[in-house]
């Protein structure tokens, strides 16, 4: 008999794509189908993000909460970073947990169901072969994860203790994956890695020299695929090889995820981000050289241990210069296990919520002018959702999203659409051809 799943994501693109992994192997082993009513669950996960503080603090209040409303008889289980990173912690607070399975062991799902209070952690495990079952929450877009793991030491970050060292998955497994979800529809795949233009440093056994800008070229030659993304690059690895594959494959969408997190080269250097202010504007204006068109978007942290005030004055001038076409920007969260960790200079909380705002409203300043260039123009959309109230919405190649009115026969096709309202997030427009 059928056993209904309840999952809850939190966290990145390599989190949602881990959930699907769990979901491929819990139905097809296992025999559980997705639910979105808790009280009706037969297992309840919570894939956690241990990136910042406050979603770790939100975990366990959640996990009362879903205590509280399970069926009698119903498993709780805790998945993801916070699992890796807690382990046995979390059972210990939260007893009526049956058990916990870290990032990077997601295969062992089907095991650890099945014994109470386990606790899977190895944050080396190696599944960079392991052949998961098919599961895809979208039909039109494939996520698919080329590596795991990072093998940077970034001084805030506490990735590399949820997800260990890096491993590059072999192109030919990519390679397949791209084309059996080709074959079921998708006609986009997104690549998913900490460190993605690091590809190819190491592998699990003996394996061909195959870089990331090769890995694009690999790709772009599978019938039907028409669209190619990826996160995260490093602005460190961005060199010229990857940046001119970048503009002159077809393939390859033109947006561009540039993770900044500040704009000041002392404080890069405290991070341990091995670029400087300089090298990265530069790295821009070589990547918008040779694709004018590209849209950027990048990751800033405020109020890092010893950010000065000219040290934040950098920062806003990076952002006045290179005009990003999105940010995600956080106040610097102290997480365990890490170097920042321990240092001691830390910026008042006052000062740094004061940068935060002053970050976000030169930010929406920015792009509001750069929304209402678009009025007018035409871009070639891929729908991939139906939103309410008749609207169709999908991409522009270079990640604006956009919406139209519309029926699911819009779903999973590509249109040109010609932008007639401007809002912050969406623009609207209507199909042309
Ligand atoms: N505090 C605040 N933000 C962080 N990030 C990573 N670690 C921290 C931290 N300790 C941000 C970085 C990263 C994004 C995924 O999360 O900007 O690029
Ligand atoms: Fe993703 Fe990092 Fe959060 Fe883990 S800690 S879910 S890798 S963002």
């Amino acid at each position: 008999m059928s056993k209904n799943l309840f999952i809850e994501t939190l966290g990145c693109a390599m989190n949602s794509r881990d959930s699907e992994h769990i979901i491929a192997q819990l139905s097809e082993k296992e025999n559980y189908t997705l639910t979105d009513d808790l009280a009706s669950a037969d297992l309840i996960l919570i894939n956690t993000c241990s990136v910042r503080e406050k979603p770790v603090s939100k975990l366990f209040s959640e996990l009362g909460v879903f205590n509280k409303k399970k069926k009698d008889g119903a498993k709780i289980g805790v998945c993801g970073c916070t699992a890796s990173h807690l382990g046995e912690e979390i059972i210990k607070r939260a007893p009526y947990v049956s058990f916990v399975l870290g990032a990077r062991n997601v295969s062992k799902i089907t095991d650890v169901l099945h014994r109470e209070k386990a606790v899977e952690i190895d944050i080396n495990y190696d599944e960079s072969e392991f052949a998961f079952d098919d599961f895809r929450t979208s039909p039109y877009k494939a996520f698919i994860n080329i590596s795991m793991g990072c093998d940077k030491s970034c001084t805030y970050c506490i990735v590399p203790k949820t997800r260990g060292d890096e491993i590059s998955i072999p192109d030919e497994l990519i390679i397949r994956e791209a084309t059996r979800a080709v074959k079921g529809g998708a006609k986009e795949v997104f690549l998913l890695g900490q460190n993605v233009n690091n590809y190819g440093r190491r592998f699990s056994g003996e394996h061909e020299k195959v870089n990331f800008s090769e890995l694009l070229r690999r790709l772009s030659l599978i019938d039907g695929l028409e669209r190619i993304r990826f996160t995260s690059p490093h602005p460190f690895h961005m060199d010229d090889e990857f940046i001119e594959e970048f503009a002159r494959n077809p393939k390859i969408c033109k947006s561009m995820h540039m993770p900044l997190q500040s704009g000041s080269t002392k404080v890069l250097k405290d991070m341990k981000r091995g670029y400087s202010k300089e090298w990265f504007l530069e790295r821009v204006e070589k990547l918008r050289s040779v694709c004018p068109e590209v849209s950027i978007s990048t990751d800033i942290i405020v109020a890092f241990p010893g950010e000065s005030d000219e040290d934040f004055a950098d920062t806003i001038d990076v952002m006045k210069r290179v005009r990003f076409d999105q940010i995600f920007s956080f106040k610097y969260s102290p997480r365990p296990e890490t170097e920042a960790e321990h240092f001691t200079n830390t910026v008042d909380e006052d000062v740094a919520s004061f940068r935060l705002t002053s970050l976000q409203n030169l930010n929406t300043e920015i792009l509001d002018e750069i929304n209402a260039t678009s009025l007018g123009k035409i871009y070639r959309v891929y729908f991939e959702d139906l939103n309410k109230d008749y609207f169709v919405s999908g991409r522009s190649d270079n990640n604006i999203v956009i919406k139209v009115k519309g029926s699911d026969e819009l779903l999973g096709e590509f249109r040109d659409v010609k932008i007639t309202a401007i809002g912050r997030t969406i623009l609207t427009g209507e199909v042309v051809a």
